[in-house]
């Protein structure tokens, strides 16, 4: 089962989003909660290499939405820019969470009331070092 991370690059981070990703079952959606820079995109980034996509990942902060597979295999939420509520309902996230593809959100206090409640959440934080990251399974 995938364990709590302490990572000292990138290419580290990237490797533990591809384990947590090659665990997760079909539908799983996944809440990335940290600062700026803690390293949720590069971790989405090696989530994708788990599940075999080819594509490149980058943040959805003004797309909102980024959809990578084709059908949708990985769906790349980041709610940074819009915290309305309404606007995500508006939007149809729900639906998002309801197929087999795996849904991973960054930013996601904003939209808490719609995460499934199985839904997997992940704390990042800077560690000692500046290339340090500490990600953990936060409930
Ligand atoms: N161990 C690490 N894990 C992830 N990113 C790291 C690490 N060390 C340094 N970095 C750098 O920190 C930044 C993380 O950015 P990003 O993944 O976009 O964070 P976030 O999405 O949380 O804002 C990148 O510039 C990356 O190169
Ligand atoms: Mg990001």
């Amino acid at each position: 089962m995938w364990q709590d991370a302490r990572t000292d690059s990138p290419a580290a981070t990237r490797q533990a989003g591809a384990q947590l990703a090659a665990e997760l079952p079909p539908g799983a959606v996944v809440a990335l909660h940290g600062g700026l820079g803690s390293g949720k995109t590069t971790f989405v980034q090696g989530m994708a290499a788990g599940l075999g996509l080819e594509e490149e990942i980058t943040s959805p902060t003004f797309a909102l939405i980024h959809e990578y597979g084709r059908p949708a295999r990985l769906f790349h939420i980041d709610c940074y820019r819009e915290p309305s509520l309404d606007r995500w309902v508006g939007l149809g996230l729900s639906e998002y969470f309801a197929t087999d593809a795996i849904a991973v959100v960054e930013w996601p206090e904003a939209i808490a009331a719609l995460l499934p409640p199985e839904t997997v959440h992940l704390q990042f934080e800077l560690g000692a070092t500046p290339d340090e990251r500490l990600i953990r399974r936060a409930r």
